[in-house]
């Protein structure tokens, strides 16, 4: 029988169908047994508790299983079998290497492993304890002295990764009705910490200061601090901003500027000490230095430096310093000489001056896309696609260079790439041969492009 349409919207022909509906639901689940509805529900939670089904778990095997399809082998999770300066070994191969950090060439110089061998000795391996209960050692200090010394500030503190470092500093300085602003290409760190604060956080395009200013404009006003950060040399596209710029910017907004320096220590600078050298503007002027030890100081670690008031409040509050284990000895020992070595042979810092120039030089020559790199430790060859980038870095490792991609979502899909880390170490004949046999290789992958999107296309249809 047919009744008019209720209040509720639904007409009665609806109505009936829907209470049939819910009854025999009812009924059929009055019919199963108690063990066949756990049964039902255990299958629910399974799924809902099994990684596998999370979407970015299937995006990567998806990716995985595109590749696989390529016949790209997995360029992640290599194992090297020493020390990977500007040669590594993966299994029983030696290859070019352009993917270490250690800019300087330092790790393996017999004074860091003395230094570091002899901090074992004395302190053993580990020092047990938050530096603030137990876990102090003099070379702590030594080491931070040291760093603050080099970089013509007040003081420094060294906490056990540079991730953490960013993280706490970030999340700890800042709160809810504040403002953090950075760069478009900033590390996740930085975005991580400032996640952590709960301030409002906005991304100004990459390098674009006009774009900074706008933004402080229109909302300076309504926080309390602002902190402005950014990077001494570009960890994806190796530039560097206009310190001297954001100086004046942050002057007359009234904001604290963070400059992390992960790459740039011991690389800009005729004498290595980072972006305030390179643009000569006094490192005072700047409220937060950061810098990693994994880098140029072949340890493990990070640093803040600045202020002895600000160092004061973070070794004494700020959470991943106090609730974490202090650096142990023999890190921060090969660090300390990293850092003396450093000062003490400049000649470094400009051999990877001449090599990054020369990388350039070159690449352009041959009429690569290193995007707006200056031509010091990061050099990206920018390839389009990631699944190009992907077998370039493979015709690369075929060839004997190693070499990573760097692919979405890591950076704009448009803009996928092979970053290569130059380093002093890097010989000039080195630098040649990468860079030809990439040229080659790029021209080779591009030909094959055409035909390949098609394939996909095919695989992904069938
Ligand atoms: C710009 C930048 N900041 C911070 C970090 C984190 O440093 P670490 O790897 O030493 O933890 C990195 C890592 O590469 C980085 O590139």
């Amino acid at each position: 029988m047919s009744r008019g349409r209720g209040i509720d919207g639904l007409s009665g022909t609806d109505k009936d169908k829907l209470l049939a509906g819910v009854r025999a639901t009812r009924k059929a689940a009055k019919g199963r047994r108690p063990t066949e509805l756990a049964a039902v529900r255990d299958a629910k939670r399974r799924t809902a508790f099994d990684f596998g089904e999370l979407q970015p778990v299937r995006q990567m095997r998806m990716q995985r299983a595109a590749a696989d399809l390529l016949g790209i082998e997995n360029p992640y999770f290599r194992s090297h079998a020493g020390i990977a300066g500007n040669r590594t070994t993966i299994g029983n191969r030696e290859y070019i290497n352009f993917s270490s950090y250690d800019y300087l060439g330092l790790n393996g110089h017999p004074a860091v492993i003395d230094a570091a061998k002899s901090a074992i000795d004395q302190y053993g391996v580990s020092v047990s304890a938050s530096r603030l209960v137990a876990g102090e050692r003099p070379i702590h200090r030594d080491l931070e002295r040291g760093l603050a010394e080099f970089l013509g500030v007040e003081d420094c503190v060294v906490m056990v990764s540079g991730h953490a470092t960013n993280v706490t500093t970030i999340g700890h300085l800042l709160g809810p009705k504040d403002l953090v602003l950075y760069d478009a290409l900033i590390h996740n760190s930085i975005t991580e910490g400032a996640r952590l604060s709960g301030a409002t956080r906005r991304m100004f395009p990459h390098n674009d200061l006009d774009a900074l200013e706008d933004m402080l404009t229109q909302m300076r006003d309504r926080a309390e601090r602002v902190l402005i950060v950014v990077e001494g040399l570009y960890s994806m596209d190796g530039d560097m901003p206009d310190l001297p710029r954001l100086l004046s910017i942050k002057r007359r907004f009234d904001a604290w500027l963070m400059v992390d320096e992960a790459h740039s220590l011991g690389v800009l600078g005729a004498t290595g000490r980072g972006l305030a050298e390179h643009w000569d503007v006094d490192p005072n002027e700047v409220e937060i230095w950061m810098g990693t030890l994994s880098k140029t100081l072949c340890g493990c670690g990070g640093y803040i430096a600045g202020s002895t008031t600000l160092i004061e409040y973070l070794k004494l509050s700020a959470p991943g310093f106090l609730y974490s284990v202090g650096m142990p000895g023999a890190v921060a020992a090969a660090a300390k000489v990293c850092l003396d070595l450093l000062e003490r042979e400049p000649e470094r810092v400009a051999r990877i001056r001449e090599n990054g120039h020369r990388f350039v030089a070159r690449a352009r020559e041959r009429g690569l896309d290193i995007g707006p790199s200056a031509g010091y430790c990061v050099v990206p060859v920018i390839v389009g696609e990631s699944v190009s980038a992907a077998l370039l870095s493979q015709r690369l490792h075929d060839g004997g260079v190693n070499a990573l991609p760097i692919i979405f979502p890591a950076v704009a899909e448009r803009s996928a790439r092979i970053r290569f880390f130059v380093t002093a170490a890097h010989t000039d004949e080195e630098i040649d041969t990468t860079v030809d046999l990439t040229a080659e290789a790029l021209a080779e992958v591009r030909a094959a492009g055409s035909q390949l999107k098609k394939l996909v296309g095919d695989r992904v249809r069938s």
